[in-house]
């Protein structure tokens, strides 16, 4: 189930750590990463992190994705004491102190030295104020609705923190109308493309990086005003390929908790292609979810490509 904060559906567990959340100070050279869920967002952060340590590929096993690039607005819910914690909350071990639920993200930012990495999936009107304050820059990265909706239904299944998705074709509609944990897509990627000239944004698209990832490597090298060799880029992207990120436990989620992700139902790591949809709508959906789609994007000139 459910919460619902400024009218946006969320975990309740977040909804509680938000007064926190609300109140966090960006520092000026945070980098943010946005997007709405299941839009590539494991993938961008690998990408930046291996950006920040110049393609050193042991530097970025040095922890799990999850905590070298936190999550600002995750608040777990607390784990009953007994419960299996698998392997703990990352790939090192965190001394011999038992957890009974992963530090909420604003605890790990604040442990994280500069220059950080930021997670966030908030839609732009609830982005916490210090992170325009502080000019901080920001990557945004949208993904075409009908992958988004597949990949989202699958990660409700294996991520223990959603209620039961029912059938796809219940979810397709849940989705549509907004009523999924964080909204409406339709709202999410149109409000951050709006708010694009007036912040330091790069606004990405996954099918994009699909498409030519060193083309948008050099897009995200250039916003962020770096240089490096050729040889890095191409370390770069051999490193953040679906299928080395797929076997990569500090990218993979596998390191996770069971109780929290069981990726026996489904692996985080899926499919990593743009077009699955088409193995999973009816063409009565397909001409449902175009009208309701065009609807719902009129008057926007942001436009995506269904498949690559
Ligand atoms: P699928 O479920 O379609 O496979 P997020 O990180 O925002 O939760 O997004 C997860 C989606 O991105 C999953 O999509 C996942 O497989 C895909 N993904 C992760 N790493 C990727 C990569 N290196 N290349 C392509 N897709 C990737």
């Amino acid at each position: 189930e459910l919460g619902s904060l400024h009218g946006i559906p969320l975990y309740k567990s977040f909804i509680e750590g938000w007064p926190q959340v609300e109140a966090f100070q960006a520092r000026h050279d945070d980098l943010l990463i946005a997007t709405y869920p299941k839009s590539g967002t494991t993938w961008l952060s690998e990408i930046l992190d291996m950006i920040y340590h110049d393609g050193d590929v042991e530097k970025c096993r040095r922890d799990a994705i999850f905590n070298r690039v936190p999550f600002l607005e995750m608040n777990a819910p607390k784990i009953p004491s007994g419960v299996d914690l698998g392997h703990g909350w990352g790939c090192q071990s965190r001394g011999h102190i038992p957890l009974s639920s992963p530090p909420a993200g604003i605890e790990l930012l604040e442990k994280t030295p500069s220059p950080r990495l930021v997670k966030t999936h908030l839609p732009v009107q609830l982005l916490p104020a210090s992170f325009q304050e502080k000019g901080c820059k920001v990557i945004y990265m949208a993904r075409n609705a009908k992958d988004v909706v597949i990949s989202y239904y699958y990660f409700y299944q294996m991520a223990k923190i959603h209620p039961d998705p029912g059938t796809l074709a219940e979810f397709l509609e849940a989705f549509m109308n907004g009523k999924v944990a964080y909204g409406s897509w339709y709202e999410h990627v149109r409000g951050w493309w709006e708010k694009r000239q007036e912040k330091q944004l790069l606004y990405l698209f996954y099918e994009d990086m699909k498409k030519d990832p060193q083309r948008e490597v050099q897009k995200i090298l250039q916003f962020l005003g770096k240089e490096v060799s050729e040889e890095t880029v191409a370390r770069i992207l051999h490193h953040t390929s679906f299928q080395e990120m797929k076997k990569n436990p500090a990218a993979n989620y596998e390191t996770m908790p069971s109780s929290l992700m069981d990726h026996s139902l489904s692996p985080f790591m899926r499919k990593g292609i743009s077009g699955d949809w088409k193995n999973h709508f009816t063409v009565a959906q397909n001409e449902r979810f175009d009208r309701h789609y065009q609807q719902h994007m009129a008057g926007s000139d942001l436009c995506f490509q269904m498949e690559v």
